[in-house]
């Protein structure tokens, strides 16, 4: 696989962007905020932990000196309206959205499994909770609807570099047993990338990546989840280092090697980064046979991008 390195000296092409991002009160949003605040982009970040959106605020502030202007409000990622208040907010602001990152994400939750051994013919009747496909799946489909319109304004023929980047995870393409949910809406987030990303650039001119890290140290990680891979001799990601990589999807357009910087997919795995679709393409024939790979190739060229199924 090629490995895909983070590329520091690019960030500084996101001063006075404007950046809409989710989930960055903690973690890997949080790091990814602050990269943006010291590259002095304008950012506007919706979570739903209010406070610590506040704190975090307060926080950069006090501790880098930056010509970015920074603001959040409250988005419960869930509802359309307040994934679509966040860019307005962005929009009305600053009159234009250069760049969307959809990180807010949670995974499964101790006492809510949705196959839980002791489930029965009676417990069986009640709905189980849909947050983690509302959060993770829904939620970025929102997301990434609202930014294709909010970016193309004024983009006419890709006048700006207007790019997405949504946050997936190992379980986006590799088999996690007991992520029961949590891997199915992020396989979504992967396919989201794949059935959006020729339209995207063909129509709209807009990019779009998604970085997948496996574990990383944030407090979604459980000691469990940390002891499990370190038991391997597998090292946990640092979430300054996924704030890189997403940083630097945003920040380069083009690339010698793959051209637009779009439809990539980013593995991270020990800070490590390697992009993974380039070659799965390479290795199709191999893996479905010639004669299914060459139809499956032959029907995607003719579906071009994408919109004889909604025509
Ligand atoms: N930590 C890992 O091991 C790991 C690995 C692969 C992928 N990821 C992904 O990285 C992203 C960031 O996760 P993290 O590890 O930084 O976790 P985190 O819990 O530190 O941060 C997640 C953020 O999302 C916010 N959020 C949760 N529900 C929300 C909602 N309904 N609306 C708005 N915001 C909401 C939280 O308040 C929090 O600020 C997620 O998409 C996660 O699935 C994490």
């Amino acid at each position: 696989m090629p490995a895909f390195q983070p590329v520091p000296s690019s960030f500084g092409a996101l001063k006075e962007q404007v950046v809409v991002l989710t989930g960055g009160a903690n973690g890997i949003g949080l790091e990814i905020v602050r990269k943006l605040y010291q590259a002095g982009a304008h950012i506007v970040f919706g979570d739903i932990d209010e406070a610590a959106c506040k704190t975090a605020v307060d926080q950069l502030k006090s501790e880098t000196s930056s010509s970015s202007d920074i603001s959040f409000l409250r988005t419960d990622v869930r509802k359309y309206d307040d994934n679509l208040a966040l860019f307005k907010s962005a929009y009305e602001k600053y009159g234009r959205v250069d760049h969307a990152l959809a990180i807010a994400g949670v995974t499964e939750q101790a006492g809510k499994n949705w196959f839980d051994p002791k489930l029965d013919l009676s417990s069986i009747t009640a709905a189980p909770t849909t947050e983690l496909i509302d959060i993770n799946l829904t939620g970025v489909c929102y997301f990434a609807r609202i930014a294709a319109v909010y970016l193309r304004q004024g983009n006419d023929g890709r006048a700006k570099d207007k790019s997405i980047c949504l946050l997936g995870s190992v379980a986006s393409f590799k088999e996690q047993g007991g992520l029961f949910v949590y891997q199915p809406a992020k396989h979504g987030v992967l396919g989201l990338v794949r059935s959006t990303r020729k339209f995207f650039d063909g129509v709209h001119g807009i990019r779009i990546n998604t970085v997948c890290p496996s574990a990383t140290k944030t407090r979604m990680a459980t000691k469990g989840v940390e002891d499990a891979w370190e038991s391997q001799g597998v090292k946990l990601n640092d979430p300054q280092a996924i704030a890189d990589y997403v940083l630097t999807l945003t920040s380069i357009p083009k690339d010698s090697y793959v051209g637009t910087v779009t439809g990539l997919a980013v593995f991270v795995e020990a800070n490590k980064g390697w992009e993974i679709e380039k070659d799965l393409d390479r290795c199709d024939a191999s893996w479905l046979g010639e004669e299914m790979s060459r139809n499956a190739a032959n029907i995607e060229a003719a579906l071009a991008s994408g919109t004889a199924w909604s025509d």
